[in-house]
């Protein structure tokens, strides 16, 4: 039977520990190249911290399958039997230009369900956890479910991709949206956008397309705190494919869906 909590242990134990690399790392030069365009960047650190981890998961758990962004990890096209989802860095341009806003996301699931959510803000040393069941933490404080809130005084998390034409959605849907809100706010992070969510420094985060690496530790954190999660036009995520994404506090999320969306 799978041990979780020995997995949670040392899946926590790991993630510090990428963190104080890459900590470490912020006097010496990166070396950044492009990936698919000139704004879709990698860096050294990246690929450094993602065989970290992956090392670290391998030497221990051989029977474990890993899904990395930098690819490092295994060709999975099944959520059979305990799968690492892996982001080494999430907020990758924020890590070379700003040196703040990014985290190492990693979520564990079995089987397909998540058991296990860790989202490391290594710059704050704020480490989201959660633990299917037992609830979400920042650091050691619990936190708590989701409480309802008005459209009126959502934050709501966008960013600018739905100022272009998308031939999936109107993009003119959110300019309805973004005028009832409250205030509206974009981090460039979607791991540390989840984490936000489920500690309630947003209400929501949308986004017209993620991978399952940039999403699959947020979904513990919000599912542990009570809020929902879907595609922009409220279908299932699915953890194997880039998917439109759409989590928040539940009547908010049920709100924006049913009333501005579809
Ligand atoms: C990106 C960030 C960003 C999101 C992009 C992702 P990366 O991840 O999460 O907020 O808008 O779609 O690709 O490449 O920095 O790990
Ligand atoms: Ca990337
Ligand atoms: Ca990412
Ligand atoms: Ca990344």
């Amino acid at each position: 039977m799978t041990n979780w909590k020995d997995i949670d242990q040392k899946a926590k134990q790991w993630v510090k520990e990428a963190g104080e690399k890459i900590r470490n790392s912020f006097d010496s030069t990166l070396s950044i190249q492009y990936k698919s365009n000139p704004n879709d960047l990698v860096t050294n650190m990246d690929k450094e911290i993602e065989q970290f981890l992956i090392g670290k998961i391998q030497e221990t758990y051989p029977e474990h399958r890993i899904l990395g962004e930098e690819g490092y990890g295994d060709e999975v096209t099944s959520l059979d039997g305990v799968l690492w989802i892996i982001d080494p860095i999430d907020g990758t341009m924020n890590f070379v230009h700003q040196q703040r806003n990014f985290a190492i996301s990693v979520g564990i699931y079995g089987d397909g369900i998540g058991y296990i959510g860790l989202i490391y803000d290594v710059v704050h040393n704020e480490l989201y956890h959660a633990f299917k069941g037992e609830g979400a933490f920042m650091n050691d404080l619990p936190l708590p479910m989701l409480d309802k809130v008005k459209i009126e005084e959502a934050i709501v998390s966008v960013n600018a991709t739905w100022l272009l034409e998308n031939p999936r959605i109107d993009h003119n849907l959110m300019t309805k949206i973004v005028k009832k809100v409250r205030g509206t706010r974009s981090y460039g992070s979607a791991a540390l956008e989840c984490a936000y969510v489920a500690s309630g420094r947003l209400d929501a985060y949308m986004t017209m397309r993620l991978a399952p690496w940039d999403f699959a530790a947020g979904l513990v954190l919000i599912e542990e705190v009570g809020g929902s999660m879907s595609t922009i036009t409220g279908e299932k995520l699915d953890l194997l494919t880039k998917n439109s994404f759409f989590v928040g506090e539940k009547s908010l999320h049920n709100l924006i869906l049913t009333e501005y969306l579809i």
